[in-house]
């Protein structure tokens, strides 16, 4: 561990920074343990605005937590109507760039405008707090729009990423009882139209509770409309009223569900609430991202997925940031569309993934290097574990050894960042998420829930539930017991493996589970192998994450088939194509392995370790004891071998 380079924050920085000095840190982390209902219930009276104060700040009924009970809040107000009796008012609440080009700024009194218009046409149809809605777009500024407009009126919304297919579309209106569903006509990715309403379309007809589509017009392109059931936002929004307040919402009313893979083949719905998840979300922002008054913040991520949530949306303008959307790709029309935006927008915070840092470094350093990146003033990371090299390259080519990395560990269920270092405050290791955040009492610990020593692996915990923490599993509280609460009793699982050095920095080592991250993307292995085995050929599929230079892991399916004489070349590409039909085109497996069979124990049971050895070592030593055939192994391993 006495090689890993430390880099603390410049006087200078620190000077600035909102927190300033490991000590300043301390101060909070200590308080927020010490007496976390006095600490988050001056947060949030100084941070958030309030309609009706809480009468406690927290109630724990394990593992079901409650914050802020009693308070009336919106997100919506917090997020758009409470900055417009400030100077900023007039300040760029979003500045959006479509892939083609065009672009649009967005004031807060201008947002605040439309947003008004989209809540009273969502009003005017009839909907209102406690119906479903999901929000199926591309990353243009109506997605925001749409999302903060069902949360002024309390409809809980599900965004789900435009990148996936109907099927995984139609599941989730499914599970979530939409009433209506909010999309476009497409968008823009890598010069082609995505289109998404035709995706609606062969998502609805076994979707009954479904009674509105509003679509956005965005490319232009031709797109067939139900009658009374289809319609155009801009035809809605023409007689729009201009006067529809947030309604004061419980603290803990649902927001928001947001779909991820579990370790079976059924997303599971996570729940967010109002009061305790925007407090978190905006602590964070100031926090991690040290924001200031005048920064542009640039968080790349898609807002289909919970970063896009926290830190395009909501965590941003609930601090009365300026934040940046872009609609497309990163290498459209070149690499250096990313520096492109930040030199031109003058962004300050700038906030990917490991994956994108890792595709763009391998493009080389003429990209950044013909723009004028002089504007970042910190940079940030999320999504899967940094490397070295990546980390470096990131400082040193991007950041021009001046911009602090925040590695910002969390989840879809954590609503907010959990393990990131304050940069005015922490010094930073390149790979290390740091230190936990004020009120996240993270530890690492054995099968038994006692924390290991320094330098050991364990199970990554949180000890104790905090503001941002899912609720449930939308309709399966069972489900959200036994995942999070009952496998370690006591202690919220994470599903992270990690150890913490002995200065206590935490090192987050990747999934213990079922659950697959590529480029950034979480998938479950039981999901593709579900996809895999509803194709008429399939008889069994095994899948695995093999390590990928690029994208972290990449998806390895071994396949055993109904008949064995098939065209396993054209068979594999019919097969890549189904699970991207069946999911959406981010789950295609990189390679198909045909086999006579699968590696399993007595029981039955298929030893995915034993795969996973197999597609990163090309062989295996591991325990077989428990294997039934062992035959099967040595001609798997074998087939590598051949290739
Ligand atoms: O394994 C961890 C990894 O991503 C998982 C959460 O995925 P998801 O819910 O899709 O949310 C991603 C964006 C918050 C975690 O269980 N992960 C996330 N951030 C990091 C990370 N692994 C290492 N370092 C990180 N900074």
């Amino acid at each position: 561990m006495s090689e890993t380079p430390v880099y603390p924050p410049s006087p200078e920085f620190v000077s600035k920074a909102n927190v300033q000095g490991l000590e300043a840190y301390r101060e909070l982390y200590r308080r927020a343990g010490e007496r976390p209902e006095e600490f988050w219930g001056e947060l949030a009276e100084k941070e958030l605005f309030w309609f009706q104060k809480w009468s406690h700040v927290f109630e724990w009924n394990p593992p079901f937590a409650k914050w802020f009970v009693g308070g009336k809040t919106n997100v919506c107000y917090n997020c758009v109507d409470r900055h417009l009796s400030t100077p900023r008012k007039n300040k760029a609440a979003i500045i959006w760039e479509g892939e083609p080009g065009d672009q649009r700024v967005i004031t807060y009194q201008e947002l605040h405008r439309l947003v008004s218009r989209f809540s009273s046409v969502l009003k005017s149809r009839g909907y209102q707090a406690g119906d479903r809605a999901i929000i199926y777009m591309p990353m243009i500024p109506e997605a925001a729009i749409a999302m903060l407009a069902c949360a002024r009126l309390g409809i809980t919304h599900s965004v789900v990423f435009g990148g996936f297919s109907a099927e995984a579309l139609k599941a989730r209106i499914l599970d979530l009882g939409a009433v209506i569903v909010i999309t476009a006509d497409g968008g823009w990715r890598r010069g082609k139209e995505v289109k998404l309403k035709s995706v609606v379309d062969e998502a609805l007809p076994e979707c009954p509770s479904v009674r509105d589509v509003i679509v956005c017009r965005r490319t232009g392109s031709e797109t067939g409309m139900a009658a009374g059931r289809d319609h155009w936002w801009h035809e809605l929004d023409e007689n729009a009223s201009e006067d529809c307040p947030a309604e004061p919402l419980d603290s803990e009313h649902p927001l928001y569900v947001l779909y991820t893979s579990g370790t079976t083949g059924q997303p599971k719905g996570i729940l967010h609430t109002t009061g305790g998840y925007l407090l978190q979300a905006t602590m964070t922002v100031k926090w991690v991202f040290d924001l200031h008054e005048e920064d542009t913040f640039w968080c790349t991520a898609d807002i289909g997925w919970v970063t896009g949530h926290s830190y395009i949306v909501y965590g941003p303008l609930s601090a009365g940031a300026t934040t940046l959307m872009y609609e497309g790709a990163p290498d459209t029309p070149a690499f250096d569309r990313w520096w492109r935006i930040v030199e031109k927008y003058r962004v300050n915070i700038f906030y990917t993934s490991p994956t994108a840092i890792r595709a763009l470094l391998r493009q080389g350093e003429k990209w950044p290097a013909a723009h004028d990146l002089s504007s970042l003033r910190l940079l940030g990371s999320v999504g899967e574990p940094i490397n070295p090299a990546a980390w470096e390259w990131y400082y040193r080519v991007i950041g021009k050894e001046k911009c602090p990395i925040v590695d910002t560990w969390w989840q879809t269920e954590t609503g907010a960042i959990m393990i990131a270092p304050m940069p005015g405050a922490v010094a930073l290791k390149p790979g290390s998420g740091t230190l936990p955040l004020p009120g996240v009492d993270a530890d690492v610990v054995d099968f038994a829930g006692n924390p290991v020593g320094a330098d050991q692996e364990g199970f990554l915990v949180i000890r104790r539930p905090w503001p941002a923490m899912l609720r449930t599993i939308w309709g399966d509280g069972q489900r959200y017991k036994d995942q999070y609460w009952n496998r370690l009793p006591g202690l919220y699982f994470t599903g992270d493996a990690a150890r913490r050095d002995a200065d206590g920095y935490i090192w987050v080592l990747g999934r213990v589970d079922d659950v697959m991250n590529v480029s950034g993307h979480r998938l479950s292995t039981m999901e593709v192998e579900s996809a895999l085995v509803r194709h008429p050929a399939v008889a069994e599929a095994a899948v695995v994450g093999k390590p990928d230079e690029i994208t972290g892991q990449a998806i390895c399916a071994f396949v055993t088939l109904k008949s064995g004489n098939a065209d396993h070349a054209t068979l594999a590409k019919e097969l890549r194509q189904w699970v991207a039909h069946e999911i959406g085109g981010f789950a295609r497996p990189q390679e198909i392995r045909f086999s006579d069979a699968l590696p399993k124990t007595r029981s039955g049971k298929i030893m995915r370790r034993l795969l996973r050895e197999i597609v990163t070592t090309h062989s295996v030593s591991g325990d077989v004891t428990t294997l039934e055939d062992m035959g099967v192994v040595t001609r798997l391993a074998a087939q590598h071998d051949e290739e």
